[in-house]
């Protein structure tokens, strides 16, 4: 009999499917547990902006109609938000759709793609879909990504770099000097993807928009989300900025409906939604020094986190998740991203996050 792991790629061939964060049900279904605290896929604790939601209902009774393939009010917002042009705007199901098809459309057998150690676990999957090999630079000590390294490691078949700002699941970011640094390095004809997933939670003055230094010939693509401070996850919506022809070439290879009506509404009214952005960094930034704190109190060691989530180093990372799953509380194991003394957790609501420490405190 004819394999199936024989008519497609090797590199294809050798994958394992993106292990998500367990959902709620699941857990309540195996371990008939109440109300579990998810705290492992980095998502808007506080919930959708009401906003959105309410623009959603409008427009529930279209739902017999293709949604615009051109996404053409949401793109003409962001552009304008970004001061860029609407063809310089590509809209995905979310921004992981940007990575793969980045990948799909400029990689292939015989190039390579540079990323960093321990970093999205995506642009790997999507770099051996496409065929191509990925040069890992580790990270520094600091668990920061070694953009000196990683421009070193660019060599003549490299077509893109895939960089996450802040990372995941480090929480860690580089910072301005290093960036403008690296855009110096890399040569005219690599593509850069900066993955801003993370963006609005950056606190730092030294943090680098990457929307910046969209000028002149530099292939650069700036991938940004409404799936975390949004609070949208479930409907799918990312979006990339680069120049025109680098965009043009995204839309070549999407489904022509790739973007949902739903998800098309939402968005759109969610970017006004200022109060419901506030609440959610406040929220955050509360929840991140409360873990912070109580970590160094349980003498457990962190990476001070940039975004909505915070690794931890607890021993036995995959043992203590089951342990904590046990007790309702939902993290996320860090063993496939080759740190398997670490957890990852997402910041919570306040009772949320103090259930974990009560759970991590009576586990460890
Ligand atoms: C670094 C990073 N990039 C991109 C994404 C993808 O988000 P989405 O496809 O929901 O926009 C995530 C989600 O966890 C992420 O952590």
């Amino acid at each position: 009999m004819v394999k199936a792991e024989d008519l497609v790629l090797p590199s294809v061939a050798a994958l394992s499917p993106y292990e998500p964060g367990k959902p709620i049900e699941e857990v309540q279904r195996e371990l008939g547990i109440g109300e579990p605290a998810k705290l492992a896929s980095n998502e808007n604790p506080i919930g959708p902006s009401p906003l959105a939601v309410e623009a959603i209902k409008g427009a529930l009774t279209e739902l017999n109609r293709y949604p615009d393939g051109g996404c053409f009010e949401l793109r003409n917002k962001l552009a304008a938000r970004h001061r860029v042009s609407p063809a310089q705007i590509f809209i995905g199901s979310g921004s992981c759709e940007v990575l793969d098809l980045a990948a799909l459309a400029f990689l292939r057998p015989g190039l390579n793609a540079v990323i960093a150690d321990h970093s999205f676990i995506i642009y790997q999957l999507a770099i051996a879909a496409s065929g191509t090999r990925a040069k890992v630079v580790p990270l520094r000590e600091d668990y920061v990504f070694d953009l000196d390294a990683m421009a070193a490691a660019i060599d003549g078949d490299t077509r893109v770099v895939f960089l996450g700002n802040p990372n995941n699941p480090t929480g860690t970011i580089y910072r301005r000097a290093e960036w403008k640094r690296f855009l110096a390095r890399v040569p005219e004809e690599v593509i850069i993807v900066a993955d801003e997933a993370y963006f609005e939670f950056v606190r730092d003055p030294d943090y680098p928009d990457s929307l910046e230094d969209h000028g002149g010939k530099r292939l650069l693509i700036t991938t940004r989300t409404f799936s975390k401070i949004f609070g949208l996850a479930g409907l799918r919506v990312g979006y990339a900025v680069a120049r025109e022809d680098l965009i043009r070439m995204l839309n070549n290879m999407r489904q022509p409906f790739n973007v949902t009506s739903l998800g098309q509404v939402a968005a759109l009214a969610g970017m006004d939604d200022l109060e419901h952005v506030r609440r959610t960094i406040a929220v955050n930034s509360e929840g991140i020094a409360y873990l912070e704190r109580e970590f160094a109190r349980m003498r457990l060691p962190y990476i001070p986190s940039h975004a909505n989530f915070i690794l931890v180093e607890v021993g036995e990372g995959r043992a203590i998740f089951n342990q904590l799953l046990a007790k309702g509380v939902i993290v996320r194991p860090m063993d496939g991203y080759g740190l398997a003394r670490h957890v990852r957790i997402s910041v919570g609501l306040p009772e949320e996050n103090r259930r974990l420490i009560r759970a991590l405190s009576e586990v460890m």
